[in-house]
């Protein structure tokens, strides 16, 4: 008798002569919810994909106890249908050969409910922000009813209401009897809804215990492999200087009224508030991705028209853009391109591209962030999810800012690296960059950013500076309650 759900022995996998997953033996019986957690690259995705047979293994075996589906860590939903059929997508409910449509939408409706999502099942994908997607994808995996689920860093985009939700399912799926590879960053979240946890660090497993023995602190060190120290740099409060970007009245639409503020040169300043209170459309509308309906802008003192992207990189604002990969890479195009994309008339002569400039400067940003490539020359596709976030900064950077804003940088971004990205902002403000911080992680912008703007339902709610800074006075702000 097979008790367990899946059991690899050995598992192998290489990508050219780099070993990517080494002998990895894993077993998880039925109803075990277990952690996979590891560095950016250490091989988490590649393990889920060797499981469920979109790689194939160079050595080694899988055998699973019954059927599985997973929540790919990248989205995967077909842009121009509807929620529905994404959710069904090539499982169409038939009768008598013809797809019944009417079904499709009353089981996507409830799988929707079931995540407390107020998704329409007719509704466009192309039109979700990335947690409608993330639960989208949520519910076409759960629609398969499958014994083992995977689960590739499903939270990331998640604020804490839906991840408590969706630990919720998890709870129950359990009970069912199914069994969970949960993969995330938030080690946090590992502790609080795992029963296992696996630790691999460069292709190996290199621990597997309950999850009961360890704790955050526990996991991040087992996960490098050496004593983590602080993970964020020295504050540096600036609290006079020329001001170099000033907001005035900005609306628009519904999401953004009437916002103001300034940010003085060299400061760090974050921008906190729940998901939906309009911190993403506010920078949209700075950047001029998103009409708007009144406001002004000045750039070091100067009034500035910000009409379209192409402006405001003009104006020296750069937007890291939350959801990369709608907007922020090109999965098919090399590491190299990606990076100078955004400013390739930097690498041109006479019309001409200079590739060994645009080789030489990718190359600078792969030392420079520890980018984990094969080469400069492999499609951003073929990295490992916190190491694409990294070129997106990179790609933001080539345009010489002088404001970057930020949007959730550190999503997916392991311990290590959050770490080396955290100081690299740092060491961007000391050289008078001036950053803006959209964080939805409490714990990275208060130890971020010695000034934090508060925004409730697209309205600036208040500020807090220094020792006001608590999560108490932040919550208070963002949802007008007081505990
Ligand atoms: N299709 C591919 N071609 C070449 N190399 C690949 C491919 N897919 C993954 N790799 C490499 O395999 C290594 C492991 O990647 P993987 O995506 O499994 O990491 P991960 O643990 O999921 O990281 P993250 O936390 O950043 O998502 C990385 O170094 C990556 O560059
Ligand atoms: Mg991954």
């Amino acid at each position: 008798m097979n008790t367990f759900l899946l059991k690899t022995e050995q598992l192998t996998k290489r990508f050219g002569s780099n070993i990517v997953l080494n002998q990895v033996s894993l077993e998880i019986p039925a109803g075990c919810i277990l952690g996979l957690v590891g560095e950016n690259g250490a091989g988490k995705s590649t393990f889920v994909k060797c499981v469920t047979g979109i790689y194939k293994p160079d050595g080694g075996s899988v055998c699973l106890g019954g059927n599985v589906s997973m929540i790919p860590q990248e989205f995967n939903l077909a842009q121009d249908l509807s929620v529905c059929e994404n959710i069904f997508l090539g499982r169409e409910p038939s009768r008598f050969g013809v797809i019944n449509r009417k079904k499709m939408a009353a089981d996507s409706a409830a799988l929707l409910r079931r995540l407390s999502a107020e998704i329409s099942p007719y509704g466009s994908v192309a039109e979700l922000n990335v947690a409608e997607k993330q639960m989208v994808e949520i519910a076409k995996a759960l629609s398969v009813q499958s014994k083992l689920l995977i689960m590739d860093e499903p939270t990331t985009v998640l604020n804490s209401r839906e991840t408590a939700i969706l630990f919720q399912v998890m709870r129950e799926l359990k009970n069912e009897g199914c069994s969970i590879i949960f993969i995330s960053h938030r080690l946090d979240e590992i502790c609080e809804i795992c029963d296992d946890v696996a630790v691999l660090r460069d292709g190996s497993l290199v621990h597997r215990c309950a999850a009961s023995e360890l704790d955050p602190e526990k996991i991040a060190r087992l996960m490098v492999g050496r004593e983590l120290t602080r993970l964020f740099p020295e504050q540096i409060s600036v609290q006079n200087g020329e001001i170099a970007l000033e907001c005035a009245g900005i609306s628009s639409g519904k999401e953004v009224s009437d916002i103001s503020f300034s940010l003085i040169r060299g400061s760090v300043t974050g921008i906190a508030g729940l998901a939906g209170a309009g911190r993403t459309e506010l920078a949209e509308a700075i950047c001029g991705l998103r009409k708007r309906n009144a406001g002004t802008i000045k750039v070091s003192g100067k009034n500035v028209s910000i009409r379209k992207p192409a402006d405001s990189i003009k104006n020296r604002i750069v937007y890291l853009t939350e959801d990369r990969q709608a907007s922020g890479l090109l999965p098919d195009f090399s590491v190299t391109r990606n990076t100078t994309l955004a400013s390739l008339i930097k690498y041109c002569t006479a019309g001409f591209i200079h590739s060994g400039k645009e080789t030489l400067s990718a190359l600078e940003y792969i030392r420079e962030f520890g980018i984990k490539t094969a080469s400069p020359d492999a499609p951003v596709s073929s990295l490992s999810g916190g190491n694409q976030q990294k070129v997106a900064i990179a790609k933001c950077l080539d345009n010489a800012p002088e404001i970057f804003i930020f949007d959730e940088p550190t999503r997916g971004v392991d311990v290590g690296a959050r770490r080396e990205i955290y100081d690299f902002i740092a060491s961007l403000a000391k050289a008078g960059m001036t950053c803006l911080i959209i964080s939805s992680d409490l714990d990275e912008i208060i130890g971020m950013c010695p000034r934090i703007l508060v925004m409730r339902s697209g309205k600036l709610a208040g500020e807090l500076n220094g020792a006001e800074i608590t999560q108490e006075n932040i919550m208070y702000l963002a949802t007008g309650v007081k505990k």
